[in-house]
């Protein structure tokens, strides 16, 4: 595990400047699948809490993806792309094998000054990467940092499997980390973070990389597309998020009845209540957009971020918790002061 905590007399705060977030048009519902494979609405709903899930159009990439969402949350932060110093993208479904999704974002939004590179941590992308911004930002090294979860998860889903092909959709989130001092909000003021190595088998995607790479015949040609063991994942993510929300209250002396709002990695709505209710958090304290979504990956808890700030959800010194769980295996938190 690994921790950081902005002190209060830092002299600088990683505050939230502006977020967004982008979705493609075409949308995949419940009753479009029961045409292509045997299910039906009431077993996903019941079992998930998915309605819909927007699907990223044929042309459309995972870099384009990130750069509306990116677009969305420099405006709203109200600075231009060349104040930005870096930027990290999240994304386990990348625009090539390199270079990285982040360059193209880069370009494409013609951030000329930033430096930018990718994390792949699965659906604790995220957090992952707000706490290496949390790092940069308080140290005093950069003003503007951008942070994007982005995913084209259709594009490594099978949709023969009835068991993978109901959770996941594509879409982007982003989030613009300023500098700001004692007198703002205290902003990202904890993030943890974890992994297991040990634990990959649970959820992945084999090919193609070295050890399955093109230029062999797959011994399974399914490995091309994501593999899950679901019920593994669901008690793993619910034993493990209720352990990183432990692990920010202890750190960070508070109680669970000081987080006003609950942000959690959109895996499935029966975990996030599950975990709500041993947390004993009450329903209106706790984000569920996944009806809209499915689960996005990296990009699920940045799309609520900035729905939950748009919407008014969030309101000025509100604490918000973000935790994520997810492949790798990996898990995390941000404790965010508004
Ligand atoms: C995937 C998930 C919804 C499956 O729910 P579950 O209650 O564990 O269901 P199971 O896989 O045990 O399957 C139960 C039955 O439903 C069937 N089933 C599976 N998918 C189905 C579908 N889409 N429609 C109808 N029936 C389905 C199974 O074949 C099984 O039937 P059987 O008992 O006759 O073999 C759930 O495990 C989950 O959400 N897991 C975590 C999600 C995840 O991994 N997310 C990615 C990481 S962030």
């Amino acid at each position: 595990m690994s921790s950081t905590k902005t002190s209060s007399d830092s002299a600088f705060r990683a505050v939230i400047a502006g977020t967004g977030s982008y979705a493609p048009d075409k949308q995949l519902t419940n009753e479009d699948l029961t045409k292509m494979i045997e299910t039906s609405d009431e077993w996903i709903t019941t079992r998930t809490g998915i309605k819909v899930r927007h699907i990223a159009a044929e042309n459309q990439t995972t870099a384009m993806l990130a750069t509306e969402a990116a677009k969305r949350a420099i405006q709203q932060a109200n600075i231009s792309a060349e104040d930005i110093e870096l930027i990290i993208t999240a994304t386990i479904t990348p625009e090539m094998v390199f270079p990285s999704t982040a360059c193209f974002v880069q370009d494409m939004l013609g951030a000329k000054k930033a430096w930018a590179f990718d994390i792949s941590a699965a659906c604790s992308g995220f957090v992952y990467a707000l706490s290496i911004a949390q790092n940069f930002v308080i140290n005093g090294r950069y003003d503007n940092v951008l942070v994007i979860g982005a995913e084209a998860l259709s594009k490594i889903v099978d949709y023969k499997d009835r068991k993978s092909c109901i959770l996941f959709g594509d879409g982007a989130g982003a989030a613009v980390i300023k500098r700001g001092d004692k007198k703002g909000p205290r902003g990202v003021f904890y993030s943890t973070s974890g992994s297991d190595g040990s634990g990959w088998p649970a959820i992945h995607c084999p090919a193609y990389g070295s050890r399955y790479p093109v230029s062999k015949p797959l011994e399974n040609p399914d490995y091309i597309y994501m593999q899950i063991n679901g019920r593994e994942v669901y008690q793993l993510a619910v034993r493990k998020i209720i352990e990183t929300v432990d692990d920010c209250l202890v750190n960070c002396g508070l109680s669970i009845k000081d987080i006003d709002l609950f942000i959690p990695h959109q895996m499935n709505a029966r975990i996030i209540e599950s975990v709500a209710k041993r947390l004993e958090l009450s329903d209106e304290k706790v984000f569920i957009n996944i009806d809209k979504y499915g689960n996005t990956s990296a990009a699920s808890i940045p799309i609520a971020l900035d729905e939950c700030v748009r919407g008014g959800r969030i309101k000025k010194g509100d604490i918000v918790l973000l935790v994520a769980f997810g492949g790798g295996l990996t898990w995390g938190a941000n404790v965010i002061e508004f």
